[in-house]
């Protein structure tokens, strides 16, 4: 019995559980939110759509004894992040925030997965990490897997190929610091560089470039045009799910402990992970170029800054 706990039923989690449903995630999912009629009349909503899926999942609002047995927990609560606010601004009051959920997850006797969505997403994972005492594969963020998808998908359109052929990855803070390491980009099998330099009449190092600025402030625009964003991340939380509940093995760029990999010992930042049924199984350190290592350097430093500043 594969059975999730959603804490937070904000546009979030909800938009990941109108996704759970719909791609039949698990058997049960159980709503929290500190709104329990909130909590409540989600699940009733849900629920009355169950007749038009192929799902039989178990949906109700419930209480944090419930996650005793569940698999994951995935936090999405917290304050979101507004127009011309930057996620790191978020940092204190979620912190509070999370000091009052991670403790009674634990108390409950739950021994699954964290999966940390609420921004700023590579801090607050740690600071569950830190609350948790969990070991480090079982304590893990969303990071960059929307950027990365983000970057798969205006590369398909800009190459004119599928994003699923497009292999490249973001790495380092899901904020203003992250970075792709273009010495690993692949179309299919061909690097994005060689791609350029064999069609340089017709595909040009700017539009890459910009391209990779468009995916740094996608979540701006978006925000500033619809007030936040949710269902990316909706279902990139399902698909990391997935990875756990079918013991997929899939490489995704979740935040998580860097652990000894590109210098860096206590960070959590996004980087290429192998997700299975045990959470982080590892991580797949890539080769990156000089350059690539300094904006990685940068990144984590702007995260163990941020870490600090909340003195946990
Ligand atoms: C975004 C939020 C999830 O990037 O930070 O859309």
């Amino acid at each position: 019995m594969k059975k999730i706990v959603l804490v937070g039923t904000g546009m979030v989690g909800m938009s990941f559980a109108y996704a759970s449903l719909n791609q039949n995630l698990c058997d049960e999912l159980v709503l929290i939110d500190i709104n329990k009629e909130r909590a409540i009349g989600e699940a009733m909503d849900l629920n009355h759509g169950l007749a038009f899926s192929n799902s039989s999942m178990k949906i109700y609002s419930g209480e944090y004894t419930h996650c005793s047995n569940a698999d994951i927990v995935v936090i999405c609560a917290g304050a979101p992040q507004k127009s011309g606010e930057k996620r790191p601004e978020l940092l204190k009051k979620n912190t509070e925030v999370f000091k009052s959920i991670v403790a009674p997850v634990c108390e409950s006797g739950f021994k699954g997965i964290f999966l940390v969505a609420t921004n700023p997403v590579d801090v607050m994972t740690r600071v569950t990490a830190k609350i948790s005492g969990f070991p480090k594969s079982r304590v893990f963020g969303t990071g960059t897997t929307l950027d990365s998808a983000r970057l798969r998908y205006l590369l398909g359109d800009y190459f004119g190929i599928n994003p699923r052929s497009v292999h490249a990855y973001v790495m380092g803070e899901h904020g203003d610091t992250e970075f792709v390491p273009w010495s690993q980009a692949l179309l299919s099998t061909k690097l994005v560089d060689d791609v350029l330099e064999d069609n340089p009449n017709t595909f040009k190092k700017r539009d890459i470039e910009r391209i990779e600025a468009e995916v740094r402030n996608s979540a701006y625009k978006i925000i500033d045009a619809k007030g936040a964003t949710y269902y990316g991340i909706g279902m990139a939380i399902v698909q990391i799910c997935r990875a756990i509940l079918q013991n997929e093995n899939s490489v995704l760029t979740v935040s998580c402990c860097l652990n000894g990999c590109y210098n860096q010992e206590k960070i959590y930042a996004g980087t290429p992970a192998i997700i299975n049924q045990s959470g982080v199984k590892s991580l797949i350190e890539l080769s990156l170029t000089d350059t690539e290592m300094k904006k990685l350097q940068e990144s984590c430093d702007a995260l163990e800054d941020y870490f600090k500043s909340i003195k946990l």
